[in-house]
């Protein structure tokens, strides 16, 4: 849309059942960030929104895991997350969610104006039913043998062995992922949106209609849906958690989580304009408003197709103008993946590289997928500072800073005579700014943050070429001239980098002692007047050592590793402890000599032990994994120097050493060969 009165720019709202990863902010956040910050210093009427989502059946399993409730997740992961944003320097001008009371009604009164208007397909229909939860199951909680691999494991969606697309009733022996069950068929009544029949009425026409100006990857991924001729979709499940189906007899009854989801940008902005005393009917139901999603291409099916077939049938809602989402990022040439552990978290990042945001913002955005998947690496975050931000711009600014100051006291020197070099060089500034924009206003991100970084560039070659420091003695009014282009180089680069680097534009601006400016400024020449005195100059960014970053590939290898073992059941490594400590314990070889369960509980075992220096009592929780005959006479370790304790009144005089596998087994510690009593185990 050419020249629209204001945008609303949204960025796909995060589940609340986890932290967030460098994948999730290359996919739809940092681009967002990069756009909003650009219409900002155009000073256009933009509204950015974001916030979690906090209903779906991932969240309510993950409660049930830990033994509480789905607020207790969300309430929990929402502050996480919003914070993890604002250190990043994303900011949005709402974080809401849709547990809030706000978001309800508004999903609610959604719903019902669909129904009311007979929209929705309501059909009856056999779905598992788990008799001893007394609930329906998702497909998530339903578990069974792949019809196409055989795999035992698979859910009740996919499999995740094959990759196959499944439906519950496709599993063989499915089982209840809640109660171990069998479950059940049993009828249910559901609302379904027709799909199939805006496909053939609009939607179709509607998605052709952008070819042109939307990204490839997201025309063609939606083409490809239609192709497969889309059906009609649930939009309500039975379950607890969630919005409740406003529709009288529907007790148990929610509403889908990806129905009441996009409504959340609806009711976010709302929250937002009632705090600004703003009208959000105007950024949604206005033509004049362009509205923007951004998301990674795991969204594309909901935003591009269902999202808009519901605001079309709800009918007072304008459709989006653009969604241009990005593909996958991967991590060191491998999928990132929370449940293998294979990801840089934010809160991580955050803790140990605080003065470094800007450049994970810039290596993210030089690395964006934006047509396809595409690679973070450590190596490159290294390279991408040390080559280009330490050694172009941080140098280019730090010469223009300390030359004003040696020269000229710190104030901006006059311009007296431009030469037709200068003029060039002023000329590719301005086109700079140009190009800018045009990337920034396609989305084409990764040549954006190139041809800002072109700004610098421009500036380094410009004082290569014109070396104001050998002229000093010879002509002064040349470098004065000289400086003067330099310093106003290094104010536009002050604008133009503000989308990407904010938090180093602001140092800048600092160092150069003036506050933000509007970005039309960027390549002018009289940005800072004559005589405007800057700070001392400092350096923008730092080098980055080899060993910082080849430590993090390490942590990153190390945490997969332990990831791996957990999920073998294999405890994790315990920290290292020096020789010293080691060697206070006393461990000796001991011999059974009586044993006899303690009577009134399961576990415990009486032990006398001779340990070649005395006989004692040792209370051990064995008694379930053994019988006191078949213990009797055998040889085992004890560590005989801890001190006594008193267990269920007995007191124990040192541990027998155990091994316990994932399973809980234990066995012996116990010399391959008989061995005097009281050998020192070491
Ligand atoms: O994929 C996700 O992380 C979803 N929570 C995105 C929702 S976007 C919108 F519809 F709210
Ligand atoms: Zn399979």
């Amino acid at each position: 849309m050419k020249d629209p009165k204001r945008y609303l720019v949204t960025s796909a709202l995060p589940y609340a059942n986890g932290p967030l990863h460098i994948g999730h902010i290359a996919g739809a956040y940092l681009p967002a960030d990069i756009y909003v910050r650009y219409l900002r210093l155009k000073e256009k009427d933009v509204a950015f929104i974001c916030g979690s989502d906090e209903h779906g059946v991932p969240i309510t399993l993950r409660a049930r895991n830990e033994g509480v409730s789905p607020q207790k997740i969300v309430d929990k992961y929402h502050e996480i997350n919003k914070k993890a944003f604002k250190d990043l320097g994303i900011e949005f001008d709402i974080y809401h969610r849709t547990s809030d009371p706000l978001h309800h009604q508004t999903a609610s009164d959604f719903f019902l104006t669909l129904y009311e208007k007979g929209e929705f397909i309501e059909k009856e229909e056999e779905q598992y039913y788990d008799e001893k939860e007394q609930q329906f199951l998702a497909d998530r909680y339903i578990v069974g043998i792949c019809p196409k691999c055989n795999y035992d494991n698979a859910y009740g969606d996919q499999c995740e062995q094959c990759g196959t697309s499944l439906s519950p009733k496709e599993l063989i022996d499915p089982v209840s992922a809640l109660s171990g069950n069998k479950p059940q068929l049993k009828k249910t009544r559901h609302w379904y949106l027709p799909l199939d029949k805006y496909q053939e009425q609009w939607l179709e026409d509607w998605i052709d209609s952008h070819r042109d100006d939307w990204k490839a990857n997201v025309y063609g991924q939606c083409k490809s849906w239609l192709n497969q001729k889309l059906q009609p979709r649930a939009v309500t499940r039975d379950l607890e958690w969630g919005v409740p189906v406003p529709v009288k007899g529907t007790e148990g009854k929610v509403l889908y989580v990806w129905f009441d989801a996009p409504i959340g940008y609806i009711s976010a902005t709302k929250a937002w304009a009632d705090a600004h005393g703003k009208d959000w009917e105007k950024y949604w139901k206005d033509k004049d408003t362009s509205l923007v999603h951004f998301i990674g291409k795991d969204n594309i099916v909901f935003h591009c197709l269902i999202f808009p077939s519901m605001l079309n049938a709800h009918g007072e809602y304008i459709l989006s103008d653009n969604v241009p989402a990005n593909e996958f990022l991967n991590l060191e040439g491998d999928k990132l993946s929370t449940s293998r552990n294979w990801a840089v978290w934010v809160n991580e990042f955050v803790k140990e590289f605080p003065d470094k945001i800007d450049v994970l913002r810039y290596t993210l955005a030089a690395n964006f997928p934006e047509q396809k998947d595409n690679d973070f690496t450590w190596k490159d975050f290294q390279t991408r500072n040390n080559n280009e931000l330490v050694a172009v711009m941080g140098n280019f600014v730090n010469r223009a800073l300390v030359l004003t100051k040696k020269y000229f006291d710190g104030k901006v020197p006059e311009c007296s005579e431009l030469t037709d070099y200068d003029r060039d060089i002023l000329s590719r500034a301005a086109t700079i700014k140009e190009d800018l924009e045009n990337s920034i206003e396609n989305f084409k991100f990764r040549e954006a943050v190139k041809i800002a970084m072109d700004m610098a560039r421009l500036g380094n070659k410009y004082l290569a070429d014109t070396e104001p420091w050998s002229l000093y003695e010879r002509d002064i009014g040349r470098v004065q001239t000289i400086l003067n282009v330099s310093l106003q180089i290094t104010a536009s680069l002050s604008i133009i980098i503000e989308p990407f680097l904010p938090f180093t534009a602001e140092r800048l601006r600092n160092l150069l002692n003036i506050s933000k400016l509007n970005w039309e400024l960027a390549g002018k020449l009289d940005i800072l007047g004559v005589g405007h005195e800057i700070n001392k100059p400092k350096h923008l960014f730092q080098k980055i050592e080899d060993e910082t970053v080849e430590k993090q590939v390490e942590k990153l290898k190390e945490a997969r590793r332990k990831k791996e073992q957990e999920a073998q059941g294999i405890q994790p490594a315990k920290e290292n402890v020096g020789f010293e400590d080691f060697s206070k314990l006393d461990i000796r070889v001991g011999e059974i000599l009586e044993a006899e369960r303690v009577p009134k509980t399961k576990k415990l075992m009486k032990l006398a032990i001779d340990t070649g220096l005395d006989q004692r009592t040792v209370v051990a929780g064995i008694a379930e994994q053994f019988n006191p005959e078949d213990i009797k006479g055998k040889q085992v370790s004890i560590a005989v120097n801890l001190e006594p304790k008193k267990i269920k009144g007995i007191q124990s005089q040192g541990m027998i050493l155990m091994a316990e596998d994932s399973e809980g087994n234990l066995t012996f510690l116990s010399p391959g060969n008989e061995t005097q009593k009281g050998a020192v185990v070491k």
